[in-house]
C-alpha cells in the first residue's frame, strides 16, 4: 500500500502487514462430480473450524435442514447447489476462504468463474465410482488454469474400489501423480482411520452422533497401531509404501506446479479425515500470491488495493432483492467505504456496503486482504470480469465465456411489461446467468439466449418471473454449435439452411450451426470464412 500522506516507516509497516496477511490466506474451492459429497464436505470443514455447531443436521439432501451452502428455492427443490459464495473461517494460524461451487454441469460457467478466483482446488472422488465425467472435465479446467489440486477420496465408509486401483486410475487418466498425505486403514466399507504419513502416526476415528459432530479421534504410534489393528494396519502401511515408492514422496513444488496431487481419504458424512484436509491446506496449499494482469505482469500483494469481480448475483436476499458483486481481493488492503475505480468504465465508487456472504449468513466486512472475497451489495454497475483498483490502474485477465450449446428465443408474454423484460434480460446477462445474442431479423424484442446447459433457461424463466415480474416465453432454436466469426459472415450465411450469425453483447459475432455437418458444409464451401472454436468447453 502506498499513499502520499503516510510516512515511509508507516508505509513499510502496512506493507509487511498486508504481505503477512496474504501469506496466512488459503483460498480454495471444493469441486466434484455431483453427489461425490461436496456439500457434505463443505459443512464438515465448517464444523471443524467451529463455525457451525452441527453439520447439516442430517447429511441427506432431501431432509437436510438449512445447510450452509444451499440457499435458493430451486436448489432446495432439486437438491443441487446453483449459486456460489464464500465462507471464511480461521483455522490454526490461517484464514481459510472456502468458495462454494455449483455441482451440476449445466452451471459449469459459474464453477469456472470461481476457479478463476481461487488459489487451489480440493477435488472429491467418490470411492465407489472413481473418476466420473465431470471429475475429468474439472481436472482439465484446473490444468488449463495451472491450479494446484488436492485430491480427496471420499465415502471410504462405503464399499467401493480398492485404494491401489484408484491410484492407478488417477495417474493414468489425469496425468497427475498422487502423493498420499494420508492412507486409509481398512478397506472401503471398513474405514477405521488413516495413517498420517507426514506425522508418522495412526489416526483412529470413531463415529459420533451419525456424523453430526466431529468424529472421535485417537492417535497411535505405528507400534501401537500394529498392536491395535493387526494385519489391517500392516496392509495399509504396505500399500502406502508402494504408492510412495512408485510415485514420489510428498513434494510441495510438484503440487504447486500442477504435476502431482496430494491425496487424502475421507468420509465427509462421518467427519472422518476432515481435519487432515484442513491441515493439508494450511501446511501445503499456496497462499495468496501476486496475480498476473492481462499483460502477465504480477501485481505485488502489497501494492495498493486491487481485485476483480468473479460473480454477480441478485435476489440473494429475498426480502431485499439486492444485487451482490463478489470480488476476489488480489492486492492491498480493502477497507469498507474506500473509493475504488472500476477499470472498464473509469468510474469511481464508494464501497459502503461490503459484506461477507455465505448462504443466508451475512456479516459486514471492514477489512479484507489478498485472497479474501468481499461481497459488494448493490454495486449494480459491476459485471463479471471487472477489475477494481485504487491508485495504480490494473486490468486482470478476462474470465472467458464458454461455448454455448443451447439457444432459445425469449419474448415478453405481456407487451406492456416489455421494459421490465428488457431490464431483466440485461441484468441476467450481466450476472453471467445466460449469454445474450441479437439479430436484425428478430430485433431487440426477441433476444436469443445462449446457454451452456439447459437448466440455465429454467433459472432465467424463474428469475424473470419472480425478480422482474416479467413473464416470458421461450422458443427453442435448432442450433447446437457456435463458432466465433465476423460481421461479413452474416451475409454469406444469411440464405443457408441450418446456420445463422448473431451478435453477442460483448461485441463478438457468433455463427450458429444445427450440427457438425452444417458447420462442415460451410467450412468446405466458404474456406475463407473465419470460424473459430470458442476456447472454453463445457466442464
Ligand atoms: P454433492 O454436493 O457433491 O452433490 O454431494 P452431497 O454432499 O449432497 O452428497 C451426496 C450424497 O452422498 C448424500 O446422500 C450424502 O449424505 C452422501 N455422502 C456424502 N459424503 C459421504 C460419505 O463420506 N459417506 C457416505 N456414506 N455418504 C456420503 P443423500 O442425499 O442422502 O442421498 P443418498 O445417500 O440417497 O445418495
Amino acid at each position: 500500500m502506498s499513499s502520499s500522506v503516510l510516512s515511509p516507516a508507516r508505509e513499510s509497516e502496512i506493507n509487511s502487514e498486508i504481505t503477512g496477511q496474504a501469506r496466512r490466506r488459503r483460498t480454495f474451492a471444493v469441486i466434484s462430480h455431483p453427489d461425490a459429497g461436496k456439500s457434505t464436505l463443505t459443512e464438515a470443514l465448517a464444523l471443524h473450524a467451529k463455525v457451525i455447531g452441527t453439520a447439516g443436521a442430517t447429511n441427506g439432501k432431501a431432509n437436510r435442514r438449512e445447510t450452509v451452502s444451499d440457499w435458493q428455492q430451486m436448489e432446495k427443490d432439486r437438491g443441487i447447489s446453483i449459486s456460489s459464495a464464500a465462507l471464511q473461517f480461521s483455522y490454526r494460524d490461517t484464514v481459510i476462504n472456502l468458495l462454494d461451487t455449483p455441482g451440476h454441469a449445466d452451471f459449469s460457467e459459474d464453477t469456472y468463474r470461481v476457479l478463476a478466483a481461487v488459489d487451489c482446488a480440493v477435488m472429491l472422488i467418490d470411492a465407489a465410482k472413481g473418476l466420473e465425467t465431470q471429475t475429468m472435465k474439472l481436472f482439465e479446467v484446473c490444468k488449463q488454469r495451472g491450479l494446484p489440486i488436492i485430491t480427496v477420496v471420499n465415502k471410504w465408509d462405503r464399499p467401493g474400489l480398492e485404494a491401489l486401483e484408484l491410484m492407478d486410475e488417477i495417474t493414468e487418466r489425469t496425468g497427475l501423480l498422487p502423493m498420499p498425505l494420508t492412507w486409509a486403514v481398512g478397506i472401503s466399507g471398513d474405514f477405521r482411520g488413516v495413517i498420517d504419513l507426514q506425522r508418522e502416526r495412526y489416526v483412529r476415528f470413531t463415529r459420533n452422533n451419525a456424523g453430526a459432530q466431529i468424529a472421535g479421534t485417537e492417535y497411535f504410534t505405528p507400534e501401537e497401531a500394529a498392536a491395535a489393528e493387526g494385519p489391517t494396519w500392516t496392509d495399509a502401511v504396505d500399500e502406502a509404501a508402494l504408492v510412495v515408492e512408485s510415485n514420489l514422496a510428498f513434494d510441495v513444488d510438484e503440487f504447486h506446479a500442477g504435476r502431482a496431487t496430494p491425496l487424502l481419504f475421507s468420509s465427509a458424512a462421518l467427519n472422518f479425515g476432515v481435519k487432515e484436509i484442513l491441515d493439508a491446506l494450511v501446511d501445503h496449499a499456496p497462499p495468496a500470491a501476486p496475480r498476473p494482469d492481462v499483460d502477465g505482469a504480477a501485481r505485488s500483494v502489497a501494492a495498493p488495493f486491487s481485485g476483480f469481480v468473479f460473480k454477480v448475483q441478485a435476489g440473494m436476499n429475498q426480502a431485499h432483492r439486492d444485487h451482490v458483486a463478489f470480488i476476489r481481493v488480489c492486492s492491498g488492503m480493502f477497507e469498507r467505504g474506500m473509493v475504488v475505480t472500476q477499470g472498464r468504465t473509469g468510474k469511481s465508487f464508494a464501497t459502503k456496503y461490503a459484506q461477507q456472504v455465505f448462504g443466508r449468513e451475512r456479516e459486514v466486512i471492514d477489512q479484507a486482504f489478498p485472497g479474501d472475497v468481499v461481497g459488494l451489495v448493490n454495486a449494480s454497475a459491476l459485471r463479471v470480469g471487472d477489475s477494481l483498483f485504487v491508485e495504480e490502474p490494473v486490468e486482470f485477465p478476462a474470465i472467458p465465456l464458454f461455448a454455448p450449446e443451447h439457444f432459445q428465443v425469449a419474448r415478453s408474454k405481456d407487451p406492456s411489461r416489455y421494459k421490465q423484460f428488457r431490464r431483466g434480460i440485461d441484468q441476467l446477462e450481466h450476472e453471467g446467468v445466460i449469454q445474450v445474442l441479437r439479430s436484425d431479423l428478430r430485433g431487440d424484442q426477441a433476444p436469443v439466449l445462449a446457454a451452456v446447459g439447459p437448466m440455465q433457461f429454467e433459472v432465467v424463466e424463474d428469475r424473470m418471473l419472480h425478480d422482474f415480474n416479467a413473464p416470458m416465453r421461450l422458443e427453442r432454436l435448432p442450433y447446437s454449435l457456435a463458432r466465433l466469426t465476423t460481421a461479413e459472415a452474416g451475409a454469406t450465411l444469411a440464405n443457408l439452411h441450418g446456420a445463422e450469425v448473431l451478435l453477442r453483447t460483448d461485441g463478438e459475432f457468433l455463427a450458429l450451426f444445427n450440427d457438425i455437418w452444417a458447420l462442415r458444409r460451410v467450412e468446405k464451401n466458404h474456406p475463407d470464412l473465419r470460424l473459430v472454436p470458442i476456447g472454453t468447453a463445457r466442464a
